[in-house]
């Protein structure tokens, strides 16, 4: 039968090879010029050339030594699509053409988001379904859906807490790790090492604050310095200082702590580590940090999230630079690793409606998933990108091709003739921006008045609310690496930490190595 499928194998490459010389050399996927769309030859030839990469692509069965699962927060389909125009229209190339870099995978499935109480989700539940393999209530992390918002007690049973494929890799000898552009306290990164019946028990004062008692209620913060698997991961990278100093010390960048047990979680989490634990507060110390003499890295780059990259003064680290430092000391452990890295502004850019931001955000989400195809070897480690879910941002009307995705769409509407902005949402803040009442009558605003250049530009929206809300289509799931075929089709999000820890031999469900055990790719 291997004999029989290895002929066939080598039969279909040598046709497919042939006729890639007939179309000749895979050209470049960036088109320069919108006339070359009219021709006729150019989609034939594109339709062979996307033929021909298929067909020779095996599907790649070796056992993942690696796991590296990408998170963008609130990345909705439409994100995907507009960020992918808008990252092609800023290198001046057809932005409709352009591929962002997880878009080159191999295999594609859609994930379904909605959690145990609600059909749109939050981060906090979706993190328990992605991370740990269970669908969870509303604003929980890490438990099961028996805990209810705020249900302290519950949260803490041995029976209600879920293990994340992060502590499935930590207890197959593997190291773990993780990197956000969020506070690391902040609800998606929490699933990987926290168990809480509210996302926003950040630190003690918030648990106060919120009308709990500290004391039987352990902050998320705290979980990161003392918990099972936070004390022992490896790389802990993103910002919320605040989170982890008492109320009697500032940070380097001068901002007061929040915890009211007088702990100092840093210092904590520096003396607890064997071997050589580094603190880091900035970019500088982020670029010369040495992997070789580094078995524990906590980076922390702002009191709370890390600044928009639009936004930045070069003091604050890439999602790329972050990943390539993390890979780099992870990469030590020769049994392997589990990252989790996100891409946590784009959800925050998006409740705001600043799609420039969100945009700008998917590419360098795009640009940090880039950074580790360089530094892995696809035969090792399995890269799987996805989304919590999604937004309300569409993109709509019938603009031209090559219009700008953050302007103003080429057309009027037929029914008030002003224009509209080829991205809007279904709901968001600031309404009155773009509605005017005019002699009793509700109209909109000219938005030619108003400056789509401007990075902070906020976006029309159909519904006002205080900020824009999730969106509860499915998201996509793009995998690449040994097993990436598994991630095809249509399935619950609480699948993903099943099929990631198949394809390494992690965690409860069937893995690889019970149907026929293998070595892993060796050169
Ligand atoms: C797309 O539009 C931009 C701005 O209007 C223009 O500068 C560019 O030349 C156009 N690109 C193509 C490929 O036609
Ligand atoms: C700091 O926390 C302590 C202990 O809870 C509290 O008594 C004190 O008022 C706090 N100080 C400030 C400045 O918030
Ligand atoms: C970075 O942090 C280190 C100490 O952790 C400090 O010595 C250095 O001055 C900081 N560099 C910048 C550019 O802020
Ligand atoms: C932290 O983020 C805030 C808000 O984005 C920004 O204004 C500030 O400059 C950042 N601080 C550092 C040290 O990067
Ligand atoms: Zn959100």
């Amino acid at each position: 039968m291997d004999t029989l499928r290895f002929w066939l194998a080598l039969a279909l490459q040598l046709t497919v090879s042939r006729s890639q010389y007939r179309y000749g050399p895979a050209k470049s996927w960036d088109l320069h010029s919108i006339s070359e769309l009219k021709s006729k030859e150019f989609w034939f030839h594109d339709a062979q050339r996307t033929l021909y990469e298929k067909l020779s692509t095996p599907p790649n069965q070796y056992r993942a030594k690696n796991v590296i699962f990408f998170l963008g927060d609130g990345m909705s389909v439409p994100t995907v699509t507009a960020g992918r125009i808008f990252d092609g229209q800023l290198r001046g190339v057809v932005g409709e053409r352009n591929r962002l870099e997880f878009e080159k995978f191999n295999y594609v499935g859609l994930s379904k988001t909605y959690c145990v109480n609600k059909q749109v989700a939050d981060s906090a539940c979706t993190a328990s379904a992605y991370l740990s393999g269970i669908k969870a209530n509303y604003l929980t992390i890490g438990v099961t859906p028996d805990v209810e918002l705020n249900d302290c007690a519950g949260a803490r049973l041995a029976k209600n807490r879920l293990s994340s494929i992060a502590a499935w890799a930590l207890k197959g000898g593997k190291s773990a790790g993780l990197v956000t552009t969020t506070r690391v306290t902040h609800a998606s990164p929490a699933g990987v090492y926290a168990h809480t019946s509210n996302r926003d028990f950040e630190s003690d004062y918030d648990v106060s604050k919120l009308g709990q008692n500290p004391g039987g209620c352990p902050d998320i913060a705290t979980q990161l310095i003392d918990g099972e698997v936070g004390q022992r991961l490896r790389v802990v990278m993103g910002g919320g200082t605040i989170k982890f100093l008492p109320n009697t010390t500032t940070d380097v960048y001068g901002n007061k702590g929040q915890r009211l047990d007088g702990r100092n979680l840093i210092d904590e989490w520096q003396q607890s580590k064997p071997g050589n634990a580094r603190v880091i507060f900035n970019r500088t110390d982020l670029l010369s940090n040495d992997p070789q003499t580094t078995d524990f890295l906590f980076g922390l780059f702002n009191a709370s999230h890390l600044a928009y990259h639009l936004d930045d003064s070069l003091d604050t680290p890439t999602l790329a630079e972050m990943t390539e430092a993390a890979l780099n000391v992870l990469s030590r452990d020769p049994a392997g690793y589990f990252l989790f890295v996100e891409g946590g502004r784009i959800d925050h850019a998006h409740h705001e409606t600043k799609a420039k931001k969100a945009l700008d955000e998917t590419v360098q989400f795009s640009e940090a998933i880039r950074k580790a195809r360089e530094l892995t070897n696809p035969w090792e480690t399995l890269i799987v990108v996805s989304a919590d879910h999604g937004h309300t941002v569409s993109i709509s009307g019938y603009p031209d091709v090559n219009n700008s995705i953050v302007g103003l769409n080429t057309e009027l509407s037929n029914v008030d003739q002003l224009p509209y902005t080829a991205i809007s949402y279904a709901n968001g803040p600031n309404y009155q921006k773009f509605y005017q009442v005019n002699d009793g009558e509700v109209e909109r605003v000219d938005l030619r008045t108003l400056d789509f250049a401007d990075r902070n530009a906020i976006y029309p929206h159909g519904v006002p609310m205080t900020e824009e809300t999730h969106g509860g289509g499915d998201v996509a799931v793009y995998a690449h690496g040994p097993w990436s075929h598994l991630f095809t089709g249509v399935y619950e999000q609480s699948s993903l930490p099943y099929m990631m820890g198949f394809a390494s031999c992690l965690g409860p469900g069937i893995t690889y190595c019970d149907l026929k055990p293998k070595a892993h790719y060796t050169p």
